[in-house]
């Protein structure tokens, strides 16, 4: 008997993001995107890397999917650069960007693999940064939608997943920083926590308009989703107690409560206002309703947890820091909580009472200290180790019957990792960035066994 079976129409993936991906950040009519200019300012990303390059994508696409091809992958989650296709955030389409994408999954149904698009992940248009302050302003929901919509009406016909944006706390809450330098693009610094929140309710507007404009330039059913790296909360043990206080801690851990909560429940959560006092964000009449569309699947990016504890005093929860010596992998924030993945699933359909709705792990991988043996191989036993046990926790999910429909690991290739740049390797798939030689890592030798034997090796 195999063990660690997944469910036979279980969707094995792998995904990437163009800014980290694709490079010829200036070819074919392409403008800047916040994460242009925000690299090219010296200080802002580890080394000064900047994305102009990356993993030279936009040229090599058709043998990076030859490569997935080989390694058994089935379903790709790419993202869309909105300054390629709409190269001031809105107007007129960029005739060569919509080419590139059409040619890409032109070039992904060729091999059998099923596109999965994200249509934001995180370049927003320069232009739109300039011209009203991109996610200060709520025109950006407008521009957003209309982006959506064009996409839809261009590529609606090769592709029938959508995602509409990845991790708005990533590109909000650190991206608009107050009173000290924020790390992402576009770096701007605001005055108050109550900006910063009304950034990330705009793009929660912003994901609402959109589904509405995907399912209007649709001509066949399609699945649109939201992808999320809301927090898991983890308890310490498996006890009545810790997991109540697990539970009841989610809403405040984080922005879990003000950024899944109000998408999937259509409320933020009632706890969190009251800590916010303040710096919650202006919500004008409809706009919870707005934000709140049916969705057909949500998309969860899972790395870590925080832990929690049941206390006797009020609140009668505690969050637990992690000790000196807790195990973490080459990321400050990756400590290694494979739970995380089980109760980042089960949360959504318990905690925020969506049983209904299926889930994908959009994104789940880590950083190591990958080094080129002199024969060639990249032996990343530890990269291994955490996804072996990541995807145990998510078939644990599967077998008591929580909705876990697919698992995306990130990333294919090593890419342009954001603030900390080349220095951080998360793919399966090695780069030598001199030669832009792909070499697969122990690790997708491991995981096209996996998806071969459709159960965790
Ligand atoms: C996620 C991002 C992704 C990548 C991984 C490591 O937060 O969505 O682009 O940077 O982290």
């Amino acid at each position: 008997m195999s063990s660690y079976s997944f469910p036979a129409d279980f969707i094995w993936g792998a995904a990437t993001a163009a800014y980290q991906i694709e490079g010829a950040a200036a070819t074919g009519g392409r403008k800047p995107s916040v994460w242009d200019t925000f690299s090219a300012q010296p200080g802002r990303v580890l080394n000064n890397d900047t994305g102009a390059v990356a993993c030279d994508h936009y040229n090599r696409y058709a043998s990076d999917i030859k490569l997935m091809a080989e390694l058994g992958i089935r379903h790709y989650r790419f993202s869309l650069s909105w300054p390629r296709i709409l190269p001031d955030g809105r107007g007129a389409a960029n005739q060569p960007g919509l080419d590139f994408y059409k040619r890409l999954v032109d070039c992904l149904h060729q091999h059998g693999i099923t596109p999965h698009a994200t249509l934001f992940h995180w370049d927003s248009p320069q232009a739109l940064e300039n011209l009203y302050g991109s996610w200060r302003s709520r025109e950006i929901a407008k521009d957003f939608s209309d982006y959506a919509g064009l996409v839809v009406r261009e590529l609606g016909d090769r592709i029938t997943h959508w995602m509409t944006i990845n991790e708005i706390f990533c590109f909000t809450h650190i991206g608009y920083g107050i009173g000290q330098v924020p790390i992402h693009a576009p770096g701007t610094i605001v005055s108050s926590a109550k900006e910063v929140w009304q950034t990330s309710h705009h793009a929660l507007l912003a994901h609402g308009m959109a589904c509405q404009a995907i399912r209007a330039a649709s001509l066949v059913p399609c699945s649109i989703a939201l992808v999320d790296n809301f927090v898991p909360t983890v308890p310490i043990a498996e006890t009545p107690e810790h997991i109540a206080a697990a539970q009841t801690a989610f809403h405040l851990n984080g922005t879990n409560g003000g950024i899944a909560e109000p998408a999937l429940t259509g409320q933020y959560s009632p706890a969190l206002l009251k800590q916010l006092g303040a710096d919650a964000p202006d919500i004008q009449d409809g706009d919870l309703k707005i934000i709140h569309q049916p969705l057909d699947a949500f998309g969860f990016n899972n790395y870590s947890g925080t832990l929690v504890r049941a206390i006797d005093q009020a609140p009668g929860y505690e969050f637990l820091s992690f000790p000196k010596s807790y195990p973490k992998l080459h990321m400050p924030w990756l400590f290694f909580a494979p739970d995380s993945t089980y109760w980042g699933i089960r949360h959504i359909s318990e905690t925020l009472n969506r049983p209904d709705l299926p889930i994908f792990i959009t994104e789940n991988g880590c950083a190591a200290e990958d080094e080129l043996t002199t024969n060639g191989e990249v032996l990343d036993t530890d990269r291994i180790l955490f996804l072996q046990q990541y995807l145990r926790s998510a078939h644990r999910a599967i077998c008591e019957g929580y909705p876990l429909k697919g698992y995306f690991v990130w990333s294919l290739l090593d890419n342009f990792e954001w603030a900390w740049g080349y220095d951080r390797r998360f793919g399966i798939t090695y780069i030598d960035y001199a030669t832009q030689q792909r070499v697969p890592k122990s690790s997708a030798h491991w995981y096209a066994e996996c998806i071969r034997q459709n159960r965790v090796v």
